[in-house]
């Protein structure tokens, strides 16, 4: 790969040398396809930046359009990610032991590949090995790096032993080690053998599936997941694709619980009209995971219309229906239009439980979204002495739950 060390926004253009032009300027010709300088350099930075692909020739406006039909964008990516995966290749094989980007076309060298990614496996099962032995704090002072590394080293190229070395001196030491058994700080980090081994066929494949079309069986294979764990936890059949719901990955539970407000925010801005984004308000609670309030301020809320509900002691700091409704009622006659409650089960300060089906009635009555935040509880329900605390789970419009903070932990 390039070597890219620049944070984005990083251009190409501060990167490339006349010789990573004139490589994308072959290919073009190679493939009889017409691309202007500035295109080009559009789609080396997308794909820099891990976007991987937006570039589509046929077209004027040659950024990604999502209004296309499918079948152009998939085209689209065909073509783009040939040629993103060919000047990739490129520079694989060229940076090997090469001291510049000189060049010549040649394929992906599989053998020297296959070496280092050995090698990996080995420095990451003596990692694990060794895991015990290294502070879990790192030791080192802000900025250490900095001066570890010269301004110059990302146009510089180095043979993979070298790299793995540095990251042996420099880095391993700035780490804080998650996943040493000393640590006991927060909770485990998204970590297993069996992880490793399916990012790295993730990685192979890097599908891109943002509908069925650009990849079938990744669509296919995330809806019968979801099901599967829909059925650990025995959700009624309106959480699963066969029924009439469905889940989907997110990378954290903050991602999922912005999803959720998108979608109530959306479905209210419909009745009452963008226009009047201002009158939405949303619930939670002083108990409720910081994620919440931002993710109110990513979707659009106004912070004055975040409503986080005081607990007691007395009620072991779970939300109270009746508080709810007040409030609820107190917003509305002052024109407010209430449109999302999140509830938890096992708050993170205190494991604290809130009543879904009191709270779904009052939320019920005026129209809102109520999201069940299962975070960090939520696994330990597939056991059936706990899977009483979702039995109301179906007066709910969603929930979301991190698997990986009970399932399959810390193995190594
Ligand atoms: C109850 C609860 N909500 C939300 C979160 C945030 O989860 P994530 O880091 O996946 O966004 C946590 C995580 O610690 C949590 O315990």
């Amino acid at each position: 790969m390039l070597p890219l060390l620049c944070p984005p926004p990083c251009s190409v253009k501060t990167l490339a040398t006349q010789k990573l032009k004139k490589l994308g300027r072959q290919l073009l010709k190679e493939w009889k396809l017409s691309l202007t300088q500035g295109n080009l350099y559009k789609c080396l930075d997308a794909h820099l930046l891990g976007l991987k692909v937006i570039w589509v020739p046929t077209t004027s406006s040659s950024i990604y359009n999502p209004l296309q039909p499918p079948f152009e964008l998939y085209l689209t990516i065909a073509i783009a990610t040939r040629f993103c995966f060919k000047l990739m290749s490129i520079l694989d094989s060229n940076s090997i032991g090469s001291p510049s980007l000189d060049g010549e076309f040649k394929p992906l060298n599989s053998e020297e590949f296959r070496k280092q990614a050995h090698q990996m496996v080995d420095f990451i099962v003596d990692y694990y090995h060794n895991i015990e032995n290294y502070p879990v704090l790192s030791q080192v002072e802000p900025g250490y790096l900095r001066s570890l590394l010269s301004e110059m080293s990302s146009y510089l190229l180095e043979s993979f032993d070298d790299i793995v070395r540095d990251v042996e001196k420099d880095i391993i030491p700035g780490m804080t080690h998650w996943l040493s058994p000393n640590f006991f700080a927060f909770f485990p980090t998204t970590m297993s053998s069996v992880a490793f081994v399916g990012e790295m066929l993730c990685t192979t494949f890097n599908s891109i599936g943002f509908n069925w079309l650009v990849c079938p069986a990744a669509m296919e294979l995330e809806m019968v997941v979801m099901d599967w764990l829909a059925n650990m936890l025995k959700l009624p059949k309106s959480f699963m694709f066969s029924g009439t719901g469905g889940g989907v990955m997110q990378a954290t539970s903050s991602e999922a619980i912005l999803c959720t407000l998108i979608a109530a925010r959306d479905r209210a801005l419909k009745i009452i009209g963008v226009q009047n984004i201002a009158k939405l308000v949303v619930y939670a609670y002083d108990q409720a995971h910081s994620t919440y309030k931002k993710a109110c301020k990513l979707a659009g809320v106004l912070q004055c219309n975040i409503r986080l509900l005081p607990t007691t002691q007395a009620s072991n700091f779970s939300l109270s229906p009746t508080l709810l409704c007040t409030i609820i009622k107190a917003d509305v006659g002052v024109g407010l239009v209430p449109i999302h409650l999140c509830a938890t089960l096992g708050t993170t300060s205190t494991t604290a439980v809130d009543p879904i089906g009191p709270l779904a009635n009052v939320a019920n009555d005026y129209g809102v979204w109520v999201h069940m935040n299962v975070a960090y509880i939520g696994s330990a329900c597939i056991c059936l002495e706990f899977r009483h605390h979702l039995d109301e789970i179906k007066r709910v419009n969603s929930l979301s739950l991190n698997p990986h903070k009970w399932y399959l932990k810390q193995e190594l």
